[in-house]
């Protein structure tokens, strides 16, 4: 039976080729005055920030530009972007980027709306007033952190990634336009890409799942399987890089109202002990938790391989369909340079510690077949005998 559902979506979403020059009218709608426009250097430097000051520029908009965000964004990162905030006396924010810059932009926002230090706000649902409003744009195609009500801190003093599931956090517009991604490296599309499979693979199977998340997280996969091939092969290919966003796009609206699995809880895990790119630890082990969990629902995992362009007509039964499905992630995951785990700094004498530090990983819940310990360094060494 259909539950209640409390569904969580940006108020104004903006997506397509040229999408961010409509932002100058949506600011002056809103009436607002100032932002602190949060990116990084690298934009800055290769010219992303200039797409859009230019933008601003011609609508006569005024802001101050932070971009000291480092990736994995720190608790630093946002006490001076909130001092930056006060100082130009700012009223919104805009936000441009991959996860960095947007989680960082959130963390500015709650505390601009909320006070104290983001260490309080640790948690679910910590704060009590909506963020100062954000615009957030989009770089990559991949976390879709421009959507979601997450957002990842580090604190440099404990030495952890504090998670922050806060729906005040949510951004007011969410911009996805493919002309600012044609400059991201052929290895970041691919991580950045895989990571957004991922989100729709796992989204599609969760325990959260329901219609609303199905539909959004197929096409998401359609999408991303149609076009990231080409993504990575052409940067300029501006057909490819609109899949892309649109996938990313969709993905993240499924995920972040339905959850996902231990695809996430153990790359996770991958990227803190040995810095592996996030999209890149989900990708090398996508296709082994596939497996684990293709009893829990063939019907869905050959839909999947569908969607993936497999044919399932042929396949004897139910679970030889869905059994397409790992191969079809497997054919694209080599097509786009992903390494397999034994290329990368694993080490097996660590499986047993990250897989006791997944097992308490938020993500871990939702993965629609229960799991132990034991399973998931099963998982780790049979992706490391690959
Ligand atoms: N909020 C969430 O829901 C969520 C989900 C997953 C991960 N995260 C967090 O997001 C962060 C990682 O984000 P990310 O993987 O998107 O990477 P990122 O934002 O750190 O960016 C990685 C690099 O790519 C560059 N880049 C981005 N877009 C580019 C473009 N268009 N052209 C050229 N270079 C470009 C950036 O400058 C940066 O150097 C982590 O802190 C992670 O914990 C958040
Ligand atoms: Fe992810």
């Amino acid at each position: 039976m259909l539950t209640v559902r409390r569904i969580y979506w940006p108020a104004i979403n903006l997506i397509g080729p040229g999408c961010v020059k409509e932002i100058g009218e949506e600011i002056v709608k809103l009436g607002m005055t100032k932002a602190l426009f949060v990116t990084d250097k690298v934009l800055n430097q290769v010219g992303v920030v200039k797409q859009v000051t230019d933008v601003l520029d011609a609508s006569g908009i005024s802001y101050a530009i932070f971009d000291d965000v480092k990736p994995n964004p720190t608790t630093k990162n946002v006490n001076d972007g909130l001092a930056m905030y006060k100082q130009e006396g700012c009223d919104f924010i805009i936000s441009l980027g991959g996860g960095s810059p947007q989680d960082a932009a959130k963390a500015v926002g709650i505390l601009a709306a909320n006070g104290g230090n983001i260490v309080d706000y640790e948690g679910i649902g910590k704060s009590k007033n909506k963020s100062a409003p954000i615009i957030a744009i989009n770089t990559t195609a991949g976390t879709a952190s421009e959507v979601t009500v997450n957002y990842v801190i580090t604190d440099e003093v404990r030495k952890i990634k504090m998670v922050m599931v806060d729906p005040n956090s949510m951004a007011t517009i969410a911009v996805n336009d493919p002309e600012l991604m044609v400059k991201k490296p052929a290895g970041l599309t691919a991580a950045t890409g895989m990571d957004a499979l991922t989100h729709a693979i796992e989204a599609y199977v969760t325990k959260g799942a329901f219609p609303l998340s199905d539909a959004l997280a197929l096409q998401a996969i359609k999408f991303i399987s149609h076009s990231l091939v080409d993504a990575v092969k052409n940067g300029n290919d501006i057909a490819a890089r609109s899949e892309m966003a649109w996938g990313s796009y969709v993905a993240g609206l499924s995920f972040s109202n339905c959850g996902l699995g231990i695809v996430h809880s153990m790359a996770h895990q991958l990227g803190s002990e040995y810095d592996l790119p996030h999209g890149v630890a989900n990708a090398i082990l996508l296709p082994y938790i596939m497996d684990f969990n293709l009893d829990s629902n063939p019907k869905k995992f050959a839909e999947i391989a569908e969607a993936m362009g497999e044919d399932t007509s042929k396949a004897a039964n139910e679970l030889e369909a869905a059994k397409l499905a790992l191969d079809a992630v497997r054919k694209l995951s080599k097509a786009v340079g992903i390494p397999a785990l034994k290329e990368t700094s694993f080490n097996p004498d660590d499986a047993a510690k990250l897989a006791d530090q997944a097992m308490r990983d938020v993500c871990t819940g939702g993965n629609p077949k229960e799991v132990s310990k034991d399973d998931m360094i099963a998982i780790y060494m049979t992706a490391y005998k690959g």
